[in-house]
């Protein structure tokens, strides 16, 4: 759904006025929150552009509650803590609250979540889903619910998203541990079937081929999740391989799988990077605190969880004139000890 030709929306006010998503939707919906120099600017730029707030969507709005849902994959995980850290500072300058729900990447608590948010006429929801859209998730956005993925590219129109590009993000870790001059690399992470260990492999991948180098020096050592006993799991599984068979350097999907990992190796008097180098993803704040400091690919959380919250704003403000975007950021490659080192001669 895009809004038509010519009209328009809350963020071309937004982008006018030198102001966020949320302070135009203040001015809209509680103008007492806002400081009256910024409320006389936004309501200027409402001129100036023409905008027509859309009064069904505000009513409809009206029956809602002043609070965002987000539910997120596993909430002991740094990643979404951080990720929820800037949707909540981006709902609470639009004068919304956020219910943060954890499905611990289980579709039926997923679902009880979705009831239970439904229940509370939440103002919108933020999702990063177990799988894809779920039936019931596509219920909700058609029965009024603004729904926004979260850390998952929104393959139709049908939803904003905001993600980041993880085929990239795996290419930019395995290219760096190439260019170290290793050649047999492990992939640790799983289950496949979540989009993000997927798209890193198959960034891994890419990158050995385009170092014209055989896919058979990347070996994926999968684990039950993405967790940091997982990652001591995979440690054991790497470290038990004959040492002129088994990989110099591992990537991991995320952080903690890594830290796992380099907690194991280092349990089994193995040297990193000197026996094993370790990239992990996300660069939490643990990464960089590590007895190893992690190399990482950085994954922009706090602009993640803004972006997916003004998305989610914009389109309650907007209802049906809206627009649906994806929204996809780049990641970074952050080189610290556990990789910054040649592989050992011999
Ligand atoms: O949900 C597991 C992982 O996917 C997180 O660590 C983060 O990398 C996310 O993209």
């Amino acid at each position: 759904m895009r809004a038509p030709e010519g009209t328009k929306s809350i963020r071309d006010v937004a982008a006018e006025a030198g102001v966020s998503v949320g302070t135009v939707s203040n001015v809209l919906n509680r103008p007492e929150l806002v400081a009256p120099a910024t409320r006389a600017r936004v309501e200027q730029a409402i001129a100036a552009l023409g905008f027509v707030r859309n009064e069904s969507a505000r009513q409809l709005r009206a029956g809602r509650s002043r609070t965002l849902g987000l539910l997120v994959l596993d909430v002991s995980n740094p990643f979404f803590t951080d990720v929820a850290r800037g949707v909540e500072d981006a709902a609470a300058a639009a004068g919304l609250a956020v219910i943060l729900c954890n499905s611990d990447e289980k579709e039926e608590r997923e679902r009880s979540y979705l009831d239970l948010l439904e229940e509370h006429r939440v103002h919108g929801i933020l999702i990063t889903p177990v799988k894809g859209v779920s039936e019931r998730l596509r219920q909700m956005q058609l029965r009024g619910t603004p729904v926004v993925l979260l850390d998952r590219w929104a393959s139709t129109r049908n939803h904003c998203s905001v993600s980041v590009n993880d085929v990239y993000g795996g290419e930019l870790a395995v290219t760096h541990l190439v260019e170290r001059g290793h050649r047999r690399i492990a992939f640790v992470g799983g289950p496949f079937s979540i989009k993000q260990v997927h798209d890193r492999h198959d960034g891994a991948r890419r990158a050995l081929l385009a170092a014209g180098l055989p896919p058979s020096g990347l070996t994926a050592v999968e684990t039950p999740a993405l967790n940091f006993s997982s990652g001591l799991a995979a440690g054991a599984r790497i470290a038990e391989i004959a040492p002129g068979q088994r990989p110099t350097a591992a990537f991991c999907a995320n952080d903690l799988l890594a830290l796992g990992l380099l907690q194991e190796m280092t349990r089994r008097q193995l040297r990193v990077p000197g026996d094993l180098a370790i990239v992990g993803y996300d660069d939490i704040d643990f990464a960089a605190a590590a007895a190893v400091p992690l190399s990482s690919v950085r994954q922009p959380r706090d602009q993640l969880g803004r972006a997916a919250a003004e998305l989610l704003i914009e389109e309650a403000a907007e209802g049906t004139r809206h627009g649906h975007r994806q929204i996809v950021f780049e990641p970074q490659l952050v080189v610290r000890d556990s990789s910054d080192h040649g592989v050992p001669a011999g």
